[in-house]
């Protein structure tokens, strides 16, 4: 079976027990913290930065901490997230004027670089890049909020990575976000996706009545996986 990961995205956690809700998806099995930050003008909604990501780590979580900017320009806030203990920071080629020059700030800095696809985004860029990546990141919704429907041609697009990526034999993880779950994901892994953001499917479950509400819901995705 593929080294699959499952990437809780905290948009979607009780943001006023942050460090607990983290704690919880880890300890019910996730791999990767997924840090949604979004700058009301890349991208119409406004969520956490740096000092978040800053305290998590403070508090005591060791696992990758993947920081997913929706925000323009991006090169400022890069030796910030660094600094402050993210493990991949990726960005949208849209919002980056040079974005050879971006990946290479997110590398000086300490950290694993990738590149995110809105729905409707080519991969043109990934013509040079790819040799240079630590992920692809698909959106199969568009950014800025969670809870949206997954748009299924995007599973045409993961294809078309992982072909991209097996023929080079780079070493890159390919990462989708946006309307996944137990329900889908197992599809998608069929497309070649080996890391999986999941926010609402996970946090949205059952909140605050059930204190095993992750591991219940990280544990079917994990049986589906074993199916692809
Ligand atoms: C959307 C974010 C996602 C979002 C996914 O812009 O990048 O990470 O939290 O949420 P769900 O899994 O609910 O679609
Ligand atoms: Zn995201």
């Amino acid at each position: 079976m593929a080294d699959y990961q499952i990437a809780p995205s905290i948009l979607s956690a009780n943001f006023a027990k942050l460090g607990e809700e983290v704690d919880m998806v880890l300890a019910a099995g996730a791999d990767i913290v997924h840090f949604d930050v979004m700058d009301n003008h890349y991208v119409p909604n406004l969520t956490i930065g740096p000092l978040v990501c800053e305290a998590l780590r403070k508090h005591g979580v060791t696992a990758p901490i993947d920081v997913h900017l929706m925000v323009k320009p991006v090169d400022r806030i890069i030796p910030d997230f660094a600094k402050a203990g993210a493990t991949y920071i990726t960005f949208h080629p849209e919002a980056s004027e040079h974005v050879d020059r971006t990946i290479g700030l997110i590398k000086e800095s300490g950290c694993k670089a990738g590149l995110v696809f809105n729905p409707a985004t080519p991969l043109d860029v990934l013509e040079y890049m790819l040799p240079k990546l630590d992920m692809v990141l698909l959106m199969s919704v568009n950014p800025g909020f969670g809870g949206q429907k997954f748009i299924p041609y995007v599973l045409d697009k993961a294809r078309k990575v992982r072909e991209m990526i097996t023929a080079g034999g780079y070493n890159c993880r390919l990462e989708i976000d946006g309307g996944v779950g137990p329900a889908n994901i197992c599809e998608v892994a069929k497309a070649g996706v080996d890391t999986f953001v999941a926010g609402s499917a996970i946090f949205g479950a059952a909140r605050d009545t059930d204190p095993h509400r992750y591991d219940t819901v990280v544990a079917a995705m994990r049986a589906e996986l074993a199916k692809a």
